[in-house]
């Protein structure tokens, strides 16, 4: 019943380009798994709320994260700003951090969320398999990311899920961009002049990759990298063939 930021894959006919702009750089590490919403205010018009059960939004940029029942997390969403009958909304019942995780470097960034009961066979949001830890990445291969974020720097959050194809950079290439601090559990996904990429708000979603046996795999996990789209920079992502290891001993 574990689960990853996003493990479940809703594949749409649309398509997603960030332009370069001239902003300085940022990093679209800072939003974590804005697909998963925590309650901020109680609904309108409701009852008193319990002690305890909403937050206040004055205190939402210092929400802390790893209390259980800010969450909720939403299998077969579409549209941000309301809810249809396809998705099923879930309570998280545990969060694993990587207990390496840094937040310097982002190294080890992963966490692991613990449903609140088994998911329903649905449609809509289908399972995407865990590689093998020797899983080949072929460099050059096209997969897809896809998300909730801006379509460009420093832009707003999409309210309709997007996705975009990414292409599988080599190490080499993206650490000497990123000034040697690709770590190998990271892995890079864009093009070298750019437009294509992940953004802030997509951080935690899913990089898939369809193999030629027509299953889709989860090679990466949105962390973070300097502007969305620039030329030279690329997406750096978890690299999940290194993070198996760990997610079969905390689901074990
Ligand atoms: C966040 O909540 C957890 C669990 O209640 C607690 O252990 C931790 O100290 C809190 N962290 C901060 C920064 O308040
Ligand atoms: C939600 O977004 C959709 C598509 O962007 C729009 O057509 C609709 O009016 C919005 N609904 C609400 C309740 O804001
Ligand atoms: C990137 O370069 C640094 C410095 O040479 C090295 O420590 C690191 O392992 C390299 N990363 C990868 C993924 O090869």
């Amino acid at each position: 019943m574990f689960s990853l930021c996003l493990p479940l894959l809703l594949l749409l006919p649309l398509s997603q380009t960030a332009p370069p702009s001239d902003a300085p750089p940022t990093q679209h590490c800072a939003r974590c798994c804005d697909h998963l919403e925590y309650q901020s205010s109680p609904p309108e018009g409701g009852d008193t709320p319990p002690a305890g059960k909403y937050i206040v939004p004055e205190i939402r940029p210092y929400i802390n994260m790893t209390i259980l029942k800010v969450w909720t997390v939403y299998l077969g969403k579409f549209l941000l700003n309301r809810s249809s009958r396809n998705e099923q909304p879930f309570k998280v019942q545990a969060i694993v951090s990587h207990h390496y995780y840094d937040e310097e470097s982002h190294d080890y960034d992963l966490a692991l969320l613990q449903l609140d009961r088994p998911v329903a066979p649905s449609t809509l949001a289908q399972p995407a398999c865990l590689p093998a830890r020797t899983h080949h990445l072929q460099p050059g291969f096209k997969c897809w990311v896809t998300g909730w974020g801006s379509a460009g720097e420093g832009g707003p959050s999409s309210n309709v899920l997007q996705k975009v194809d990414v292409s599988l950079i080599t190490q080499d290439i993206c650490n000497q961009s990123y000034r040697y601090k690709i770590s190998p559990r990271m892995l890079c996904a864009g093009y070298p002049d750019g437009k294509k990429d992940a953004c802030q708000g997509d951080s935690g979603g899913p990089l898939v990759c369809k193999e030629p046996n027509g299953r889709w795999f989860l090679v990466g996990v949105v962390s973070w990298g300097i502007g969305c789209g620039r030329p030279n920079f690329y997406g750096v992502y978890t690299r999940i063939t290194k993070m198996v290891d760990w997610i079969d001993e905390v689901t074990s």
